[in-house]
């Protein structure tokens, strides 16, 4: 199956090039998307002529899309939306920032939507517009993931890479949110493929809040770090009940973790 994956050197699309690669997909990386018009995206996907699209392509930094909103508007809305206008079947990545400003403490399904900024308010307006264009997209609305360095890809700010390369860290003591082992994400790849069109929480679950989470990988590698309290934040964590009855069951966020330390032979540091 021909797949054309968007942002494939970007953090999350360099590891599903490579999982698809492994699971034998004819795997085609797109040129880079930004500053491109809606006829250079129709270009691409009539010369591609892919079976499903995995669009990972996007300004996913909070901070750069409060302070650049129309930037942010064409990246995160008028891109997804030219290529849902294509009519292929595509992943889109969404975030767990949707839930950013819910009133209810969780865990929260798919339904249940309040976004308190601008990265989450353009997010959510993709996935329904995209939706209504082309009601096969399959939305995901991603946790916050992680990973080690990959040889010639970048790897941006991560749970585990601040817990393994900082001094001190501060993780809040009552947000309740799920951490992702990236090629987890990756991995479940050609089932989503798969999925009928609509908004799906994708990620790991977790009962811990954020600091417990931290104390507990700190307690596991014997780390040297210094962990403190960041206060008051808003829950993220989600429920992936949808997920789960589809066949899709990501670990916990303590199992993914464990995956990923064996993955990576990671031992106690001291
Ligand atoms: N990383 C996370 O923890 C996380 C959490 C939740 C959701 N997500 C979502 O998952 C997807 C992938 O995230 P990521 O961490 O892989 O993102 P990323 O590494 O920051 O960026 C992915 C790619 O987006 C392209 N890009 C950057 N600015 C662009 C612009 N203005 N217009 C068009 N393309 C642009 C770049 O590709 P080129 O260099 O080829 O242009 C970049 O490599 C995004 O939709 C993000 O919102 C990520």
């Amino acid at each position: 199956m021909r797949v054309l994956v968007s942002g494939p050197r970007g953090f999350v699309g360099a590891r599903v090039m490579d999982q698809l690669i492994r699971d034998g997909f004819d795997a085609v990386p797109s040129p880079s998307f930004r500053n491109c018009s809606e006829e250079d995206v129709k270009s691409v996907i009539c010369r591609v002529q892919p079976e499903v699209i995995v669009h990972t392509a996007a300004i996913s930094d909070i901070g750069t899309c409060e302070q650049n909103p129309e930037l942010s508007y064409r990246a995160n809305v008028e891109l997804p939306l030219w290529i849902a206008k294509s009519g292929v079947k595509t992943l889109f990545f969404s975030t767990d920032q949707v839930y950013s400003g819910c009133e209810s403490d969780g865990p929260y399904a798919e339904d249940e939507t309040m976004p308190a900024n601008t990265y989450a308010r353009h997010k959510l307006e993709m996935e329904q517009r995209v939706l209504e264009v082309n009601p096969e997209s399959v939305l995901l609305r991603a946790t916050w993931m992680y990973d080690m360095p990959m040889y010639g890809v970048p790897n941006r700010g991560n749970f585990l890479m601040n817990m393994l390369r900082q001094k001190s860290c501060a993780f809040s003591s009552t947000q309740r949110r799920g951490v992702t082992y990236v090629r987890e994400v990756a991995g479940w790849l050609p089932q989503t493929i798969h999925l009928p069109g609509g908004i799906y929480n994708y990620g790991s679950e977790n009962d811990l809040t954020m600091l417990e989470t931290a104390r507990w990988l700190k307690n596991e590698l014997q780390l040297d770090i210094e962990l403190s309290d960041a206060g008051l934040r808003h829950h993220l964590w989600m429920n992936t009940d949808k997920l789960k009855a589809s066949g899709i069951c990501f670990k916990s966020t303590v199992d993914g973790l464990r995956q990923c330390m064996e993955d990576y032979q990671l031992k106690s540091f001291n």
